[in-house]
C-alpha cells in the first residue's frame, strides 16, 4: 500500500480518549520503505512527526502543530521455531488485542494475560505494557527501528530497552528519536506455567473450579475481568490507567497506614512499596464523579473517562484536579501514565 497523506485531518477517531484535535497533515506509512522514501525526500529534516500507533495512551491537549505519523505497518508469522518456543514477528501496526487472539488460537502461551489491553504492537515495548501478574519484557526478544538521526534500520534486543515498569528507553532517551517497526516475541510451545498470580485471576478461576487451566481459561478470565472493570474505549471514551501506581518509601507507606490502615500495598524489590493509584483516587472521592464531559470511572478510579463532547484541556484539568487532591490528602504525587501532548 501507497504511503496515505490526509491534509486537514481530524485525529478524534485515531484516539481512545476521542479527543478532537486537528493536525495540518497525518502520513500513513505501511512499510519500513515508506520511511526510506519519506526520507529521501526530505521529511523528517523538515519536519518533526509526532509518532502515532493506536493512540490509546494518548491525550492530545490541542491540535497539533506537527504532523502525525501513523505507523500501520502489518504482518504477524512465526520465523523460527524449536521443541519448545516459536518466535513471533508482527508489525508495529497490528492491533495488540489481534496478536494475543492470535498466539491464543495457536496454542502458544506468554501474553494471554495482556488480552484487550488497546493499542498497536509496536506501541506495546515503550512502556513495557503490563497486566495481571505479566509484563511485555518477559516475553520480548527485539525488535527492528528506523533510526530517526541517521534514517538507519536498527535493532534492539531485550538488554538494550531498559525496561522498568511501564517505563523504557523508548519512553526516555530514545523518544521521539525512533520509530518502531517490527516486534519479536519469544513465546511457549509447551510446558507452558499460565501464571495466576495475580489476585483478581486466581480467584476468578477458583470460583468456577479451573484448578489446571489452559492457556485459553486464562485469556478468557483476563477478558472477563478486563470487561467487568474497565471501558470499552469504543463505548467510552478512555485511555486506561491514567496515572501509575505511585511507588513510595517504607516510611511514607507506614504514616498512611495509621490513618488507613487498610491500604493495599504491594513490596517492591528494594524495599519501596506500590500503592495501587485506584484507591487513592477512589479515597480521595473521585471514584464514579462527573465534571462537565469528564469523569472517572465508577466500576476504577484510576480510569478517567470522557462522557461525550470532552477537550484536552478538560481532560488535563479534571487530572490535575484528582492529582491536587491525592498530594494533599496522602502527600502521594501521582504521575501519569498517559502521554500528554502539548
Ligand atoms: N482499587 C481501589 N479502587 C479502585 C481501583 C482499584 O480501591 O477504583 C484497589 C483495589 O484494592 C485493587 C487494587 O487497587 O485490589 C488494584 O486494582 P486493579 O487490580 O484494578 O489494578 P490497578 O493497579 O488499578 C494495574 C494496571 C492496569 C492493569 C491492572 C491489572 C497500572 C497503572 N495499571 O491497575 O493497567 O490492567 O493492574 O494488572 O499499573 C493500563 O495500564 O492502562 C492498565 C489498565
Amino acid at each position: 500500500m501507497a504511503i496515505r497523506i490526509t491534509k486537514d485531518a481530524d485525529l478524534t477517531h485515531l484516539n481512545t480518549l476521542g479527543l478532537p484535535a486537528v493536525t495540518s497533515y497525518l502520513v500513513e506509512i505501511f512499510s519500513i520503505n515508506d520511511l526510506h522514501e519519506l526520507s529521501r525526500e526530505g521529511f523528517f529534516e523538515k519536519e518533526n512527526p509526532f509518532i502515532l500507533g493506536g493512540g490509546s495512551n494518548i491525550l492530545f491537549k490541542k491540535n497539533l502543530s506537527r504532523p502525525v505519523l501513523k505507523i500501520s505497518i502489518p504482518g504477524i508469522s512465526v520465523t523460527e521455531e524449536d521443541d519448545d518456543t516459536a518466535l513471533i514477528e508482527s508489525g508495529a501496526g497490528e492491533n495488540w488485542h489481534n496478536l494475543v487472539f492470535r498466539t491464543v488460537d495457536y496454542h502458544y502461551g506468554g501474553i494471554e494475560n495482556l488480552a484487550l489491553i488497546p493499542g498497536t504492537v509496536g506501541a506495546a515495548p515503550i512502556q513495557n505494557i503490563g497486566a495481571y501478574g505479566v509484563e511485555l519484557e518477559q516475553v520480548f526478544e527485539s525488535l527492528h527501528c528506523f533510526d530517526l538521526r541517521d534514517h538507519s534500520e536498527k535493532i534492539y534486543r531485550h538488554s538494550d530497552c531498559g525496561f522498568g515498569y511501564r517505563d523504557s528507553i523508548f519512553k526516555r532517551e530514545l523518544k521521539d528519536r525512533v520509530i518502531i517497526t517490527k516486534v519479536f516475541l519469544r513465546l511457549k510451545k509447551k510446558n507452558h506455567t499460565p501464571n495466576t498470580s495475580y489476585h483478581a485471576l486466581a480467584t476468578y478461576l477458583e470460583n468456577r473450579k479451573i484448578t489446571s487451566p489452559t492457556i485459553r481459561d486464562v485469556y478468557e478470565a483476563v477478558v472477563a475481568i478486563r470487561r467487568s472493570k474497565l471501558p470499552d474505549p469504543v463505548l467510552l471514551g478512555n485511555a486506561g490507567s491514567f496515572f501509575k501506581n505511585p511507588v513510595v518509601e517504607k516510611s511514607v507507606h507506614q504514616r498512611i497506614c495509621i490513618d488507613y490502615p487498610d491500604i493495599p500495598s504491594y513490596p517492591v524489590a528494594d524495599g519501596s512499596i506500590k500503592i495501587p493509584a485506584g484507591w487513592l483516587i477512589e479515597k480521595a472521592g473521585w471514584k464514579g464523579k462527573k465534571v462537565g464531559n469528564v469523569g472517572t470511572y465508577s466500576n476504577q478510579a484510576l480510569v478517567i473517562v470522557n462522557h461525550g463532547g470532552a477537550t484536552g484541556d478538560e481532560i488535563y484539568q479534571y487530572a490535575m484536579r484528582i492529582r491536587e487532591s491525592v498530594k494533599n490528602m496522602f502527600g502521594v504525587e501521582l504521575v501519569p501514565e498517559v502521554n500528554i501532548v502539548e
